[in-house]
């Protein structure tokens, strides 16, 4: 970590190699996941006598859903301890975050002793649901620096994260976390206002009221209020939150439509948001309902609906921002070197679904990997999606041959680099080496022809295709910096 001397700066973002997790449950646990596949070594404190081995089944089971989204290259699964001394956990960190109970005293006295033992340059986020920093930064002696840091369950892959200073925070540490938890992938909410709850939980919080309210009135049943909203608004909330998906609401006319029509019945008593009393019978209905509801699903099985569903949605929502599908086939590229032949490098990550049961990439995905980096050669030797539509002609693979190197492991970045080897007038002759940390995985050669889809005979390639075949066989500076699709 490399701070400079003024009290207001924090640690060069890229220089941070170790984080810090203080109070290690569902939440706390969770961002040590997120933060291991951020390819951080994570240091733990939390008093319980069973810490580490529930850290360690949480990462376990967090670690497959990480390596569908959020895992960085040589992310290791292991790069944690557990410490028994405060100091010990936050020394040569450079960055704290607090996911101990949600109990105001407990917050102040933990956030005091963590201020007291940790580099007066690291900032130190909470994960609190809804104190404000105002109100639990009384006891620290550098409150400038921190910071609340309010994520999701599950913080592995719910991408939101609130972020809100108190009277005391420096502006700079704001912006500091901020900026950290963006660069780490999070969607981050900077709010300009203390506000107890911050935005989402209010949100949910009057929702969560009312079902309560409904149950305690008998007007509505666990697995009535939860259907509600799964077959119902939740649908829509993925996509357009409730302000847009009301503005749709209004038809043509959108928001002013809504209002103007709907205003009304704003007055009407539909909600009553004060929480109910949580009487003992209330809580036994709504603990009986959830059990019904769960049936024979454990836990451990509802969290993996739970998270594979939005690992499913995440995919979608993001394919849908940026116009495309869904998976991602190649989630990167470069150009060619200008080598004679070269094609670039492709690559993609290994996702569960290519894992056989013996732990490792079943062969029939190398050949879907293979066959991803074909379709960007085509696209790059202009046999694209929008050619192929208006001429009817594509590649077809006539021969291919395959040899399987080295075990290949969920979550592992595979780089896939093309040669053009030889080419005629309809045929190409490829070769491909796929790599996992520069380690030779496997090596592919292919004979694919040039086919009019309408005839189903072989074809010449058209001229320009011929042209780029060529500038490409000879390293041509033609070639070499355009732009992939
Ligand atoms: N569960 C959620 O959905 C959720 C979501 C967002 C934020 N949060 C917030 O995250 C924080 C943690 O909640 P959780 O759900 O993970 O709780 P949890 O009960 O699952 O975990 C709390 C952990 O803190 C440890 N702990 C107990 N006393 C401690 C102390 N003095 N110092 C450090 N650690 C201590 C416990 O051993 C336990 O491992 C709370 O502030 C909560 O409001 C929770």
């Amino acid at each position: 970590m490399s701070a400079t001397d003024t009290a207001a700066s924090y640690p060069e973002f890229e220089s941070i190699t170790t984080v810090t997790c203080i109070g290690a449950g569902t939440i706390g646990g969770g961002w040590a996941a997120y933060f291991l596949a951020q390819g951080f070594t994570v240091r733990v404190w939390d008093p319980a006598p069973d810490a580490a081995e529930k850290l360690s089944r949480l990462i376990d089971a967090a670690w497959p859903a990480l390596a569908e989204l959020d895992m960085v290259t040589g992310a290791d699964r292991n790069a944690w301890t557990v410490h028994t001394d405060l100091a010990e956990a936050v020394a040569g960190t450079g960055f704290v975050q607090e996911s101990a109970p949600e109990d105001l005293d407990l917050k102040r006295k933990l956030l005091a002793s963590i201020d007291a033992v940790c580099d007066e340059h690291v900032v130190i986020g909470s994960s609190t649901s809804g104190y404000s920093m105002t109100e639990m930064a009384v006891d620290a002696r550098h409150p400038e620096r921190l910071v609340v840091g309010h994520p999701f369950n599950p913080p592995y892959l719910i991408p939101l994260v609130e972020v809100v200073g108190g009277e005391s925070t420096d502006v700079t540490a704001i912006d500091w976390a901020a900026e950290f938890y963006t660069r780490i992938g999070k969607s981050v909410i900077r709010m300009a206002h203390e506000v107890p709850g911050f935005i989402a939980n209010r949100l949910q919080e009057a929702q969560w009221r009312e079902a309560l309210h409904m149950i305690d009135q008998g007007e509505a049943t666990v697995e009535q209020i939860d259907r509600s909203i799964t077959d119902g608004p939740g649908l829509r909330w993925p996509f357009q939150g409730p302000m847009l998906t009301f503005h749709l609401a209004g038809g043509e006319g959108g928001m002013a439509h809504m209002l103007d029509h709907f205003g009304p019945s704003l007055k009407s008593p539909w909600t009553r948001l004060d929480a109910p009393e949580l009487t003992q019978k209330l809580r036994d209905d709504v603990v009986a309902g959830c059990d019904i509801a769960a049936g024979e699903k454990t836990i451990p099985d509802l969290i993996a609906t739970r998270d594979a569903g939005i690992i499913a949605l995440r995919r979608l929502t993001a394919g849908l921002d940026a116009g495309q599908e869904s998976i991602p086939r190649v989630t990167s590229a470069d150009e060619g070197a200008g080598e004679p032949g070269s094609l670039g490098t492709y690559r993609t990550q290994v996702i569960s679904d290519w894992i056989d049961y013996n732990g490792h990439m079943s062969e029939a995905f190398y050949v879907l990997v293979f066959g991803f980096a074909t379709d960007q050669v085509m696209d790059q030797i202009g046999l694209d999606r929008a050619h192929r539509e208006a001429h009817s002609t594509s590649l077809y693979t006539v021969e291919s041959h395959i040899r399987y190197l080295d075990e290949v492991g969920l979550g592992a970045q595979l780089e896939v680099t093309p040669t053009l080897v030889s080419a005629g007038g309809k045929k190409l002759h490829l070769a491909y080496e796929m790599r996992v940390d520069g380690q030779l995985a496997a090596t592919e050669e292919i004979i694919a022809l040039h086919v009019d889809q309408t005839t189903g005979a072989t074809a010449p390639f058209p001229n320009q295709v011929r042209e780029r075949v060529e500038r490409i066989r000879t390293g041509s500076p033609d070639w070499v910096g355009r732009q992939l699709k």
